[in-house]
């Protein structure tokens, strides 16, 4: 008997309906390498404008050669609408945020923002935000890039092949070919655009709290970091600072003078963030409400009512993003609230999150009305996604004509592909325990590699109270992560650094102080990452692509290409060859720093420590060296304001740091190669980097400096003689061997 017979004839005419079908439609070539291929029923104005793409992708007029071996395969089936491609053996990463390993081969997730804490919900499967992004590494170091142009509710699968399932209509998929996974990233930067310059102060470490209030408390706290001497640049403000978590508004008694409070903060060499959630209290006579709905600002259900949904306020309405005009009436908001001195905005809740079940959010029937960049009216279950990206948008542009000289800063919780652009971002609300902390690395990583080079999770972790031990480990390996925040929730004990005994604040401050050190480092790679696409945070692949060993190591990680930072916590790392060299940045261990170490060949620029970027300069730099087999070394040094557009108009210096050996003599030169800044007075040295630790030249003044080349040996970096103290099952486990460190004085 056929098969078919089997089926009631009533269900043959739904089967024929949802039947497979599917195939390549177009396919054009934007530039060598990038691929665009569309299904054969895809419907533009389902998808376009993108908002992952700074400008349309055009064909290229070429023939699109077939340069990539893998091509997409479209099907459509029971209302779904898929791709499927066959990527053999190439380790897979990506996808945003997400709890998973780096390499995420066998992996799956579902793209749709979603508050969730500590990512108990579908395991971490779903996150706060959504990056419909593959990148691909070859056995051979050559890497390709996947981006599924798709707003809508859709799931990526990484078993076997790379799988986006979508609820939405046909979408197409842009193929990126490259050699090597730099160049892949350089080129979706290019066509999905890159993070802004920050301004430096947001490179600081940072204090927050839900909520640190009243303001009198704020203060304090301001006081008690400067008399600590715990560095730091940036206090947060977070929902308690509102009246009645009304935004844009100060709770009268608890913050009865904001602009006397960031005057204050100001004197202290502090900045302010204030917390912005897009949920606006349905409250009669609340300007934001009235004025959201005379100028008919919010977002509508299925029936044409205005939609509303409960968030900390109780039941709100919700900003239409998608409307030029409700954009340009959020951006306007911002212009009173900023004129308090506030310095940066913290958007957050934007997924959107509405308390109707645990990761509830608005229903996916409710109705935008569209129009930025000519996007068309259209559901929530299209726009949902990317909620928080407009948000952010138009947040960053009202922060931007109140402080029109100053360098916007925005935080986001919810974002999509592309949103580097207008907003950093943390990971929202974690736990603090030791997984968490460790799943921090990969995740960040990935998020990094997925286009957002400023991420960071809340260091010490947010839900659940903080240990000493914990603290002091979270501390001494997150500290170098690009967003570098102490926050914890409301009904958690206090987390800053001095808040458990004095050794976890001294390590906490070592930690922090390291980070101060380094920012020329930083600031030079921020500044990289604005220009190129490159994350600040890498994974040790990045160091030598062709390195199989390397692609899963997520414990190790590297900040730029030159430092890789060892958490203490690492069970086994496997760790690149060839000639990085450890140094310590103190004269003794506590045994909670991570280790350091310098790739061979590399020129690093450190300062003193600041306790503020306010302070920061780089009068005085000390240049840690490891010299190649060549005797030689090479490093940046990027230097503008700090803040403001100068930059643009020729007020930086680039410095190409070369070091070079001959007759016995390490010589160091700083070149500028770009910019119209000048800087009439430095101090130089060299720190050496070798076995007897850091050998310093003299100082001098100027843009060169000499020493006499150590005869010390390098040992090249070896995992088996580090000591560990690892962590399993969530306690303190077992010491690996111990070795002598490698310590060493680099204080001023
Ligand atoms: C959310 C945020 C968290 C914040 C809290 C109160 O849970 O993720 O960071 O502290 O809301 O605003």
């Amino acid at each position: 008997m056929k098969i078919i017979n089997l089926i009631p004839a009533v269900l043959l005419p739904l089967i024929c309906a949802c039947s497979f079908r599917g195939g390549e439609g177009r396919v054009f070539e934007v530039q060598p390498g990038v691929t665009v291929y569309e299904p054969e029923d895809y419907d533009a104005s389902q998808h376009s404008p993108s908002p992952i793409f700074i400008e349309e992708l055009q064909p290229s007029g070429r023939e699109a050669t077939s340069v990539s071996d893998i091509r997409p395969r479209f099907s459509s089936a029971f209302g779904k609408n898929s791709v499927s491609i066959d990527v053999g053996d190439a380790d897979l990463y990506g996808g945003g945020e997400v709890r998973s390993d780096l390499r995420r081969n066998g992996d799956s997730q579902t793209l749709w923002n979603t508050e969730n804490p500590t990512g108990l919900l579908d395991n971490g499967k779903r996150m706060y935000q959504s990056h419909p992004w593959v990148l691909g590494v070859r056995k051979d170091g050559s890497a390709f890039g996947i981006i599924a142009d798709n707003t809508w509710r859709s799931k990526l699968s990484l078993r076997g092949r790379v799988r986006f399932k979508s609820e939405g209509p046909a979408f197409r998929v842009v193929i990126i070919e490259k050699d090597s996974p730099q160049e892949v990233l350089g080129t979706l930067a290019e066509l999905s655009g890159k993070m802004q310059l920050p301004p430096l102060w947001a490179l600081g470490y940072q204090q927050c709290r839900f909520s640190y209030y009243p303001q009198e408390r704020v203060a304090g706290l301001a006081d008690t970091l400067r008399e600590h001497r715990i560095p730091c640049d940036v206090i947060w403000m977070d929902i308690h600072y509102m009246d009645k978590y009304k935004i844009f508004t100060f709770d009268p008694s608890y913050f009865p003078d904001p602009k006397g409070l960031n005057d204050y903060l100001h004197k202290q060499n502090f900045k302010s963030v204030y917390m912005i959630d897009p949920g606006v209290k349905a409250e009669e006579g609340y300007f934001v409400n009235e004025q959201g709905l005379e100028c008919d600002c919010f977002v509508r259900d299925a029936t044409g009512g205005i939609y509303s949904g409960k968030v900390w306020p109780g039941e709100c309405h919700f900003p239409d993003f998608t409307s030029p005009d409700v954009c340009s009436w959020w951006s306007g908001l911002y212009k009173d609230f900023m004129a308090t001195g506030i310095d940066g905005v913290w958007n957050d809740m934007n997924e959107p999150s509405v308390f109707v079940d645990f990761g509830g959010t608005m229903p996916d029937d409710n109705v935008h009305r569209g129009g930025v960049n000519g996007l068309p009216e259209a559901t929530h279950l299209r726009y949902h996604n990317i909620y928080g990206y407009l948000m952010v948008k138009a947040s960053r542009e009202g922060i931007m004509a109140a402080n029109p000289h100053k360098r916007p800063f925005v935080l986001s919780r919810a974002n999509f592909l592309g949103g580097q652009r207008y907003a950093a971002s943390w990971t929202g609300d974690n736990f603090s325990d030791y997984s968490q902390m460790k799943e921090a690395v990969p995740m960040c990583i990935n998020i990094g590699l997925s286009g957002q080079p400023f991420i960071g999770p809340d260091l010490g972790g947010f839900m659940r109270d903080c240990t000493p031990e914990l603290m002091r480990h979270w501390m001494a390996s997150g500290i170098f992560f690009p967003f570098a925040r102490n926050h914890a929730s409301v009904e958690t004990i206090n987390q800053e650094p001095w808040a458990f005994d004095v050794q976890t604040e001294d390590i906490c401050r070592t930690a922090i102080e390291r980070r101060y050190r380094l920012l020329p480092y930083y600031y030079t790679l921020f500044e990289e990452a604005s220009r190129t696409g490159y994350p600040v945070m890498r994974p040790l692949f990045w160091s030598d692509s062709k390195d199989r060993s390397l692609r899963a190591e997520q414990q190790a990680y590297l900040i730029g290409n030159d430092l890789l930072v060892i958490p203490r916590w690492s069970e086994s790392p496997v760790l690149p060859k060839d000639g990085w060299n450890l140094f310590s940045m103190e004269e003794q261990d506590d045994g909670y720093q991570s280790y350091l170490a310098l790739r061979q060949g590399a020129a690093l620029p450190t300062v003193k420590v600041f306790q503020n970027t306010v302070e920061y300069n780089t009068d005085s730099l000390t240049v840690l060296v490891n010299t190649g087999r060549d005797g030689k070394a090479v490093g940046y040094l990027y230097e503008d304001d700090g803040d403001g557009y100068g930059y643009l108009s020729g007020d930086f210096a680039r410095y190409r740091i070369e070091v070079g050996t001959t007759l016995g003599t390490v010589t160091l030169n700083l070149v500028q190669m770009e910019g119209n800044r000048l800087k009439d007075k430095r101090f130089l040295r060299i720190g050496y980097v070798c076995d007897d630790g850091i050998i310093y030249s003299p100082w001098a003044e100027g843009t060169s400096v000499s020493m006499p080349e150590p005869q010390s040996p390098k040992t090249a970096l070896n995992a088996e003689n580090l000591e560990f103290v690892y962590l399993k099952n969530g306690s303190l486990s077992k010491k690996q061997t111990k070795m002598e460190l490698i310590l060493s004085n680099i204080v001023n």
